[in-house]
């Protein structure tokens, strides 16, 4: 074997010019074969390193690029030919900030990562785990980075704490509700008898008021001046609006009756957009009229096995969004227009309501299903809205909901419910 190599070599000396012309034309066809494997071999290496969802960059013992491979080039934007050379803090603007571990690391023995590293601004939020190792290679010193995008997989662990939070917020918030409810109770009760006591309507009113040497219309005319029934009203709207959200968080509560019942859809979707557009307070907010409400209903629906009312407050509470939403936002140029579709699939029925409003960034989109997250003025909007919405869709009726949308261009809430409900 070994005198073969030396033979090889004496050959490939040959050939290289040192040898006869014989020779060279002998062994021709053989290392043309030879550099062809070679080929083959660095072809086949640099497909596999480039097929790589990672991020593949090889350093030498200074710290320069020598290898990047199609991955690294998406994650940094930065071609092959402009990053080899360069050190990575520079070809790689997101190791810049971690350019000490970098720097440590590469000269260790030893396999180092960090998860986790963020990039990017709060409303494209980018995260990436990086891993680095030393080149064990005879001659070559050196590491390898590697570099894995795991936004995708960030986020969706995202969206499962933000649900299981969600939850456990909506149990809170059904216990407080329960708690608040009682003291709430008598302040509006209290409230009512206040102001029926300092009415003049009332014969006992005005018996114990000559007991006490004056008149009703004394004491009318002090409470006149004094605007004490203004400020009775203002503490029964304020506790009204305090039972409001005691109420909508009571909606948290898997104790209350619920009654599922086999409904036509359409029927129900129907009447949830008379209802709106029949809303005073809505009204108030925004003409319905001015909305272009375009249905697209698809045909024989099957009948949905839920509990029409509170499908209908989900729907509701998605109108009532869009009008508020494009009520800040009047001077969009398109005319407001709010499409909602439903379609069949398998074992599920869909239901879409998309507006052409002003949609939401990454960040709005991400909070919007928390218990008491809003956008609007303190006063405005308790945030619980879709928080109730969530929870009777995903826990009573063991759907799913959730929204897609890009700021400028609209939104669209995409609900699935189970055909059939299984206790
Ligand atoms: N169609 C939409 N377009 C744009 N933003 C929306 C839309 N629907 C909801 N949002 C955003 O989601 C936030 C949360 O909505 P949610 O209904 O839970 O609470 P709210 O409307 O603020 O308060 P409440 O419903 O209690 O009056 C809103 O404050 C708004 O920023
Ligand atoms: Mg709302």
């Amino acid at each position: 074997m070994k005198n073969h190599s030396d033979e090889d070599a004496k050959q490939i000396q040959s050939l290289l010019g040192f040898g006869e012309f014989s020779a060279r034309k002998s062994y021709y066809p053989e290392l043309q074969k030879r550099i062809e494997d070679l080929e083959n071999l660095q072809s086949l290496l640099s497909g596999i390193i480039n097929s790589m969802p990672s991020a593949l960059i090889a350093l030498d013992a200074q710290g320069r690029v020598t290898q990047w491979n199609t991955e690294a080039e998406r994650l940094s934007g930065l071609s092959s030919s402009h990053a080899l050379g360069k050190s990575i803090a520079e070809a790689f603007p997101l190791l810049e900030a971690h350019k000490d571990w970098v720097q440590v690391s590469m000269r260790e023995p030893a396999v180092s990562k960090k998860e986790r590293i963020k990039s990017g601004d709060q409303e494209s939020t980018k995260y990436y785990d990086v891993t680095i190792y030393p080149l064990v290679q005879a001659h070559v010193k050196g590491s390898v980075i590697r570099v894995d995008d795991v936004s995708e997989k960030v986020r969706i662990e995202e969206i499962m704490i933000q649900s299981e939070k969600m939850l456990s917020i909506g149990g809170l918030a059904a216990g407080m509700a329960h708690e608040i409810n009682n003291p709430l109770a008598g302040i509006l009760h209290n409230a009512q008898i206040i102001a029926f006591r300092l009415s003049k309507e009332l014969r006992k009113n005005h018996e114990i008021a000559a007991q006490c040497g004056v008149t009703m219309d004394i004491i009318n005319d002090y409470v006149n001046r004094r605007s004490i029934m203004d400020k009775i009203r203002d503490i029964q709207t304020s506790g009204e609006r305090a039972a409001d959200i005691v109420s909508n968080m009571l909606s948290f509560s898997r104790k209350t009756e619920v009654e599922f019942e086999s409904q036509d859809l359409h029927v129900l979707l129907d009447h949830t957009i008379e209802l709106a557009s029949k809303d005073y307070d809505l009204k108030k907010k925004y003409d319905f009229r001015q909305i272009r409400m375009t249905r697209d209903y698809a045909p024989n629906l099957p009948y949905l096995y839920c509990v029409g009312g509170q499908i209908q407050q989900v729907v509701l509470n998605l109108l009532i969004n869009i009008a508020q939403a494009m009520n800040e936002n009047k001077e969009q140029e398109q005319p407001p227009q709010i499409t909602i579709r439903t379609a069949q699939e398998p074992d599920m029925i869909r239901i879409e309501v998309e507006d052409n409003g002003p949609g939401m960034t990454p960040f709005v989109k991400k909070r919007i299903f928390e218990p008491f997250f809003t956008t609007k003025r303190p006063g405005k909007g308790t945030g619980l809205g879709l928080a109730v919405s969530y929870f009777i869709v995903t826990k009573t009726h063991h759907g799913t909901m959730h929204v897609e949308s890009t700021p400028g261009q609209g939104a669209t809430f995409i609900i699935r419910l189970p055909l059939a409900q299984s206790e």
